[in-house]
């Protein structure tokens, strides 16, 4: 099957000229083709050529784009999608001055969302899912990470990484599912993590490791949550099941989180609001992927991560939505990008690296997805603009025209 993305206004390929990420300054380079369209022969990107060479009759099918822009299919890296119930009562609650925090210490907070999920059903859960799904796929989303982490016991997390698989299954888009057991404790285990942590590492991750059911295993390291000790107790067994690692650090309290993560060379630390002008160097000299979530900052009024700093040093920097019920109930991800624009000072061209080869690395898709390159995947974000600006500009709006995912448009306006 041979088909042709025809005379768009612009292709925004995020070249990475064999590397397949970007670091520091090269988040601004995106190179952008004129009058070019793109070959695909069946699930790969098969050729950019000139529109004006093109014979039209050599393809089994053509799209017309004209005056629209193609970007590679966006890539979500961080999201707490499976989840149950309304966390409302509790924004009124932050709203009038209660912090997150606080809201935790009661016992609410992420327990609140666990005794929701507890209580829902296999199909329930899927049925709360899939318009999510739908959600992120008009958007231009391709690839998408869900973690668990509001089942906070074997049987719930068991039931969250399944949907998650499922969901998977139903969707044409890639849903990457992650462990996060290491969430908080619950309520029920609160005087008693030792228990809770026996059961994460002696049952739950190999048992979920060995059935396939999730990739990666991440933790949230904070002092209403798990202590760096017991992150590096939980990634050293996550890492012998072959769990690959991300961590929830530097959120609210800098107490270790970032150290460990490197040392067991986590794929991405994620949050970093609070990490110290010292310790950026440390991420910068890795290759772990810097994951920042301006969408907590903002749905929480609370301080931004430095990523002008962590790019001035050379991080790899992605972006995300981290789209949850308790601090980022936000499912946008361009209006993520126009955040990371407006509060976090990242310049147009930073924020789309960010939401494509590098988010892609932040999964470890690098070499397949993220940037439109020759042998890559045919997963492409078409906006209904001719300036790839306007994305970030039009804050709030949704701008996606068409998603197309392993060479089959998957959505279209
Ligand atoms: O990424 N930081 C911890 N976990 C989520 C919040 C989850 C929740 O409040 O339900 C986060 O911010
Ligand atoms: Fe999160």
């Amino acid at each position: 099957m041979k088909t042709i993305l025809f005379n768009p206004a612009s292709i925004v390929t995020v070249n990475t000229s064999g590397k397949n990420f970007k670091r520091g300054k090269d988040l601004n380079d995106i190179s952008c083709l004129y009058e070019h369209s793109i070959i695909i022969e069946d699930d790969l990107i098969k050729d950019l050529i000139p529109t004006q060479s093109i014979e039209k009759n050599n393809f089994d099918k053509t799209i017309d784009l004209k005056g629209k822009t193609i970007l590679p299919g966006l890539v979500e890296c961080h999201t707490h999608t499976a989840f149950a119930g309304s966390r409302a009562n509790e924004f009124r609650e932050k709203l009038a001055g209660i912090g997150y925090e606080e809201i935790a210490k009661k016992g609410g907070g992420i327990n609140t969302t666990v005794q929701a999920v507890r209580s829902s059903s296999f199909e329930e859960l899927i049925n709360l899912i899939k318009p999510r799904i739908e959600n992120f796929i008009s958007q231009g989303i391709t690839t998408l990470e869900i973690k668990s982490g509001y089942g906070l016991n074997f049987e719930n997390e068991r039931i969250l990484l399944q949907v998650i698989n499922f969901i998977n299954e139903i969707f044409p888009i890639d849903i990457i599912p992650t462990f996060l057991g290491a969430h908080t404790f619950p309520n029920e285990l609160k005087n008693d993590h030792n228990k809770y942590i026996d059961e994460l590492i002696n049952k739950m991750i190999p048992h979920f490791a060995e059935q396939n059911l999730a990739e990666f295993c991440d933790g949230f390291c904070e002092a209403t949550a798990f202590s760096a000790e017991q992150i590096d107790e939980i990634f050293s067994a996550a890492l012998s099941y072959g769990l690959k690692l991300k961590l929830h650090t530097e959120q609210f309290n800098a107490i270790g989180g970032l150290d460990v993560a490197l040392k067991h060379n986590a794929v991405s630390v994620d949050h970093l609001e609070v990490i110290s002008a010292e310790d950026i160097f440390k991420v910068c000299d890795s290759e772990t992927v810097a994951v920042l979530l301006p969408g907590v900052s903002f749905f929480l009024n609370h301080q931004y991560a430095p990523a002008r700093k962590l790019i001035e040093q050379n991080a790899i920097v992605a972006l995300a939505t981290d789209f949850n019920p308790g601090s980022s109930h936000i499912a946008s991800l361009s209006l993520i990008m126009s955040l990371a624009a407006l509060k976090m000072k990242m310049t147009i061209e930073e924020t789309i690296s960010a939401v494509t080869i590098n988010s892609a690395k932040a999964l470890c898709r690098q070499k397949s997805i993220g940037s439109i390159e020759i042998g890559k995947k045919a997963d492409f974000a078409v906006f209904n603009t001719p300036d790839y600006s306007d994305i970030v500009y039009s804050v709030g709006s949704n701008l996606n025209f068409m998603t197309m995912k392993n060479g089959e448009v998957i959505y279209q306006i």
